[in-house]
C-alpha cells in the first residue's frame, strides 16, 4: 500500500479564502515556519517558489518534504520535492496550480515575505542511495515530476557516479517545458556544476499536446525506438544503465514495466538496485 504521506489536514478540504497568516499560530513541533523569498510564475498552471532554509534542515538530493500553509487555524500539508540541491543555502520548489486544490489555489498566490510550513523530516526514494553505480543513469519524468531531478543535476555527486546522465521530461505543452530548460541552461554557468556536468548531461523532452520538435509520451517514444534514435543511445540494458522515474502513477506503472521486462530491478534506500520509483506512490 502507498507508504502514508496523509497531510495533516485534509477535511476535503474546505475552501476559504486565501493565505491566511500564521505569525500567532502554534507551530507544531514538527513544522518550522519559513520564509518565501522569491517566487516566478511559468505558466496558468505552474510557478516556482524559493524559501529560506533552516539551519538544522539536512535532505538528500531527490528527496521530498511537506510544505504548506495554515488554513482555518490548522496546517494543510502537502509533499513536495525539493528542487535545490542539498548544499543551497535556500530550498526551492516547483509546484502545480490545481484550481479548485486545497492547498495549491491559496499556494499559487505567495508573495515575498509571506510565510510558509516546513516539515523537518524530508525523505524519499528517488536518491543516489537507493540505485547501484552504473555507466548512465536516466531519469524519466512528466509534468511536475521532474522535481527531484532538477535537484540531483545540480549535485556534483550525480556526476561523480555517472558517466553520463540522460533526463526526459514530457509535458502537455511546451510553456510547461520551460522551468526545465531554464534549469538546464543555466547549469552551463553554473560556478560549482558546470565542470561536472559538461558533455556529461543528455536532456529530451517532448509534449503530447501541442506543436514540438518531438511529440508524444516518453512511453511511446521509447516503445518505437524514437527517443534512442533521437539520443543517439542503444535502448535500456540493466548491465549499463540505471533508471529513476517520477511522474503520473500511470506513467510509473508503464515505464516499472517495460524495464521489468528488460531485467531490471526495483530498489530502494534499504536494497539499491537498477531503477528507482518515489516509493510513495508504490503499491
Ligand atoms: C511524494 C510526492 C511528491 C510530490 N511533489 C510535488 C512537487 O514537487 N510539485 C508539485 O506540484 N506537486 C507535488 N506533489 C503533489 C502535491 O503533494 C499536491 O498534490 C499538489 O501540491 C496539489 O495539492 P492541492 O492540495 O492543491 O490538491 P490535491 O488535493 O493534492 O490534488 C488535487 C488533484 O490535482 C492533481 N494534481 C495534484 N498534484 C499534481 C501535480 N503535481 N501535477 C499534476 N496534477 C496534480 C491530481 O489529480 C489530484 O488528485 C507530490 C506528491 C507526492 C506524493
Ligand atoms: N517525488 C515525487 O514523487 C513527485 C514529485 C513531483 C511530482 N510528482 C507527481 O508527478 C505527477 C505529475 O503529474 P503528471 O505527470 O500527470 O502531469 P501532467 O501535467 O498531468 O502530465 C504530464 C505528461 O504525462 C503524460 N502521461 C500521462 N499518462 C501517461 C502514461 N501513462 N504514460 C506516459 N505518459 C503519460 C501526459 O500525456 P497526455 O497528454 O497524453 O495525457 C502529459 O504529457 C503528479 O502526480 C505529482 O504528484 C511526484
Amino acid at each position: 500500500m502507498a507508504m502514508d504521506i496523509t497531510p495533516l489536514v485534509r477535511e476535503s478540504d474546505k475552501k476559504t479564502s486565501l493565505i491566511v497568516e500564521s505569525q500567532e499560530q502554534a507551530i507544531p513541533d514538527s513544522l518550522s515556519q519559513e520564509t518565501v523569498i522569491s517566487v516566478k510564475h511559468w505558466t496558468d498552471h505552474l510557478f516556482s517558489f524559493r524559501i529560506t532554509r533552516p539551519r538544522t534542515f539536512r535532505f538528500r538530493s531527490g528527496e521530498f518534504i511537506m510544505l504548506g500553509l495554515f488554513i482555518n487555524n490548522k496546517p494543510l500539508l502537502r509533499a513536495y520535492s525539493v528542487t535545490s540541491p542539498n548544499w543551497d543555502d535556500e530550498l526551492e520548489f516547483l509546484s502545480i496550480k490545481v484550481p479548485d486544490g486545497p492547498l495549491t489555489s491559496r499556494l499559487q498566490h505567495i508573495k515575498t515575505g509571506d510565510k510558509l510550513l516546513l516539515g523537518k523530516k524530508p525523505t524519499g526514494t528517488l536518491t543516489l542511495d537507493a540505485i547501484t553505480p552504473a555507466k548512465n543513469l536516466y531519469m524519466i519524468s512528466t509534468g511536475t515530476g521532474i522535481a527531484p531531478f532538477v535537484s540531483l543535476i545540480r549535485d556534483p555527486e550525480t556526476f561523480e557516479k555517472f558517466h553520463e546522465v540522460v533526463l526526459t521530461h514530457t509535458c502537455r505543452t511546451v510553456a510547461e517545458l520551460e522551468y526545465g530548460k531554464n534549469i538546464i541552461d543555466a547549469l552551463k554557468n553554473d560556478p560549482l556544476i558546470a565542470e561536472f556536468a559538461e558533455n556529461k548531461i543528455t536532456y529530451f523532452s517532448s509534449v503530447t499536446r501541442d506543436n514540438y520538435n518531438s511529440v508524444g509520451r516518453i512511453t511511446t517514444l521509447i516503445n518505437s525506438g524514437e527517443f534512442f534514435h533521437n539520443i543517439g543511445k542503444s535502448p535500456l540494458n540493466p548491465k549499463i544503465d540505471r533508471v529513476m522515474i517520477c511522474g503520473s502513477v500511470d506513467m510509473l506503472n508503464e515505464v516499472s514495466v517495460l524495464l521489468e521486462s528488460n531485467g531490471f530491478i526495483q530498489g530502494s534506500n534499504a536494497s539499491p538496485a537498477d531503477y528507482i520509483i518515489e516509493k510513495a506512490f508504490a503499491e
